[in-house]
């Protein structure tokens, strides 16, 4: 194209246009005479799987470019979220950015930086002028995941990091507001944990997809495993104490997590929820071989809870979850049977007749008797009445004013 034919756009409205583009951050890196050699591209992208390709372009005029082609092998690093200085390091274009930062060659050659998300190991096969650019297209012969964290992105001429839909971090003021309602269940959390020596807590929603732990205490020898506001995600089975009792959106909110290809398991929550509603009460199980499956849970839930999950690993902790759901299959409670009990739930209900918060006990004693089983739920029943009779009173405007933010904020 000529410049006769050119349409004129001016480079600051480019700029800004492209800028609504994110881009992840990645590290070029190659040895050039016995000294390594990198450079931050956000141009990084995969071109072709068969054969494998990946692409990046530097600037026409980049020196560091000049000298980074006279490598034999590159590394491309795709730098993860808390990467931000060691971008900044190997942004300038200085001769000792590789001062201070680890890294150890690839078996090409290339320098491999350490902590960073991911590595491609390739060579240049052609480079293609592309007005102020240059499109270089590598031929990939190795690659690997290193650290499976969320990756840096630039957005807007700004870093920033990658929340998962339907997972996304949420501000802590939310984390704030649930605290301060579960406060009212703080009273009966710790009559409940001395009197059955066990953990008892008080969860909270702070969104359609999650509650929070607001309150929690510790008698006998239950320790803590739970912080306060952990996040607990609303994917079923989790949460069904909740979700029994909440508006019909929730409801279909939480079921159709389970995945469209099981129908079946859908109507199965479904009838479970009623179930729940009707007797006021979930409880959930582990049997003996059960115990290690208990524990990939509480890791899954722990992991979800860091924050830091990217979408494979939020697919990952779904996967167990689904899994795990056999533990929440048994309702009736036999006075003479024994069982090893994970958790006792039940609703709190609001002065509107719905769901405020749930409580819930665990670290319970195992092979206990369907009589000692049935006055745990009989005991968390009369705590969840003491609450409700308290948020019926003093702390009913709380309540209320904790529904209307919550809907007036997670409309759905
Ligand atoms: C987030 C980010 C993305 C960048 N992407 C590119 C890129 O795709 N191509 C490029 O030539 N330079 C890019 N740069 C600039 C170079 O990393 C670096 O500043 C430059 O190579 C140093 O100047 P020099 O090449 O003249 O030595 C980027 C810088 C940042 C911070």
């Amino acid at each position: 194209m000529d410049t006769a034919e050119r349409t004129l756009i001016d480079p600051t409205h480019f700029r800004e246009v492209m800028g609504h583009y994110p881009t992840g951050v990645a590290v070029v890196t190659g040895v050039v005479d016995g000294e390594p050699v990198g450079m931050v591209v956000g141009t990084f992208s995969s071109v072709s799987m068969d054969p494998p390709l990946v692409a990046f372009m530097p600037q026409v005029g980049s020196r560091t470019w000049d000298r980074l082609t006279l490598a034999p092998a590159l590394c491309v690093n795709v730098l993860a979220h808390d990467q931000l200085e060691l971008c900044r390091t190997m942004a300038v274009p200085r001769p000792d950015k590789f001062d201070g930062v680890d890294w150890v060659p690839s078996t090409l050659g290339a320098p491999v930086l350490t902590d960073a998300v991911a590595h491609v190991h390739c060579r240049q096969q052609s480079v293609v002028e592309a007005g102020d650019h240059w499109i270089v297209l590598c031929a990939v012969e190795g690659m690997e995941v290193t650290r499976p964290a969320t990756p840096l992105l630039f957005f807007q001429g700004g870093y920033g990091g990658f929340s998962p839909a339907g997972m996304a971090a949420k501000a802590d003021a939310e984390l704030i507001t649930a605290v301060r309602l579960g406060d009212r269940a703080r009273p009966q959390v710790e009559r409940l944990a001395s009197r059955l020596e066990c953990e008892a807590a008080a969860l909270v929603a702070i969104s359609p997809d999650e509650l929070t732990t607001a309150v929690s205490a510790y008698g006998g020898s239950a320790t803590m495993v739970e912080p306060l506001g952990q996040r607990v995600p609303l994917i079923p089975p989790i949460g069904e104490a909740y979700v029994a009792g909440a508006a019909p959106e929730v409801v279909e909110r939480w079921l159709a997590k389970v995945g469209p290809n099981e129908p079946g398991l859908v109507e199965c929550y479904r009838s479970r929820l009623a179930a729940v509603a009707e007797r006021g009460v979930a409880l959930s199980m582990v049997g003996p071989g059960a115990r290690s499956d208990y524990q990939r849970l509480h890791e899954a839930l722990a992991e979800y809870a860091s924050g830091e999950l990217t979408p494979a690993r939020e697919r990952a902790v779904r996967t167990v979850l689904a899994q795990t759901r056999h533990f929440f299959d048994e309702l009736d409670v036999l006075p003479d049977e024994t069982y090893d009990v994970g958790a006792v739930v039940v609703p709190v209900h609001g002065p509107d007749g719905r769901v405020a918060m749930v409580l819930r006990i665990t670290q319970l004693p195992a092979g206990m008797p369907g009589r000692v089983v049935n006055g745990w739920i009989e005991e968390l029943r009369t705590a969840a009445g003491c609450v409700e009779r308290d948020l019926v009173g003093r702390g009913a405007q709380q309540a209320s004013d904790y529904r209307d933010w919550w809907e007036a904020d997670f409309p759905m």
